[in-house]
């Protein structure tokens, strides 16, 4: 907790449930020295400086895209994170330009089998697709689909602002931004993990 600012604290002693506590501020240090690591300073020169689309920012902003100030200054890199079942992805491009923002998503296959998942976060066009796979492959792909949805609305900075049935998620999204999914294994990662990133850019 020694390198975490005021309002991220304020926001752990929030969380009331435990295991829900630690993973925000395992997170919340990871991304710290994570950012720290890039921009070769000690993590407790950064101070937090999240942006929510619609409370702003600010030290007492505890939430919305993650980001860090050096010296009163942006630090120059734009970041994004994802928590699931203990585990955590961090991402990171380093720029001064605002816009150019990844988004990262970690999704646990549990987590997309409650009952009404489809409607709630797919089209039209992805829940028909479901009708070809086996129940198996239609989990993995629901966790596949939902971390690349994610991933990409992360990287836009609405997060699920937007409502993510209007999202294809295997489609190009059409405004610079390539999706990637990632390889848990490769990553060391459990099974039963879907992942996804977002970044500017071209395939
Ligand atoms: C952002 C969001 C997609 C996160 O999804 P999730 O599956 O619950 O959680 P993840 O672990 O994958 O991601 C959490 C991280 O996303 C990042 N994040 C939050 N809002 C973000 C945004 N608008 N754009 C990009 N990243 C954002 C933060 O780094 C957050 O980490 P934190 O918990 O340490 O603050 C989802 O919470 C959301 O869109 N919420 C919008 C509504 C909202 O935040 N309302 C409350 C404030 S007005």
């Amino acid at each position: 907790m020694a390198f975490l600012d005021q309002a991220e604290r304020a926001r752990a002693a929030g969380l009331k449930d435990d295991p829900t506590r630690r993973d925000f501020v395992a997170g919340r240090i990871a991304l710290r020295a994570f950012a720290a690591g890039i921009l070769a300073v000690h993590p407790g020169e950064l101070t937090a400086a999240y942006v929510c689309p619609d409370c702003g920012t600010g030290p007492e902003n505890d939430h919305g895209r993650p980001g860090y100030r050096i010296a009163g200054l942006p630090a120059g890199l734009n970041l994004s994170l994802s928590r699931s079942h203990g585990w955590a992805l961090l991402a990171a491009v380093h720029t001064r330009e605002p816009g150019v923002r990844p988004g990262i998503d970690l999704e646990h296959s549990s987590g997309v089998t409650f009952p009404g998942f489809d409607v709630v976060a797919l089209t039209p066009a992805e829940r028909e697709r479901l009708n070809t796979l086996t129940p198996d492959q239609a989990t993995r792909w629901r966790a596949a689909a939902w971390a690349r949805k994610e991933a990409l609305l992360k990287s836009r900075g609405t997060g699920l602002r937007v409502d993510p049935a209007t999202v294809e998620a295997f489609a190009e999204p059409g405004d610079g931004i390539v999706l990637i999914e990632l390889d848990t294994f490769a990553l060391g990662l459990p099974a039963g993990f879907a992942a996804a990133l977002a970044v500017p850019g071209t395939a």
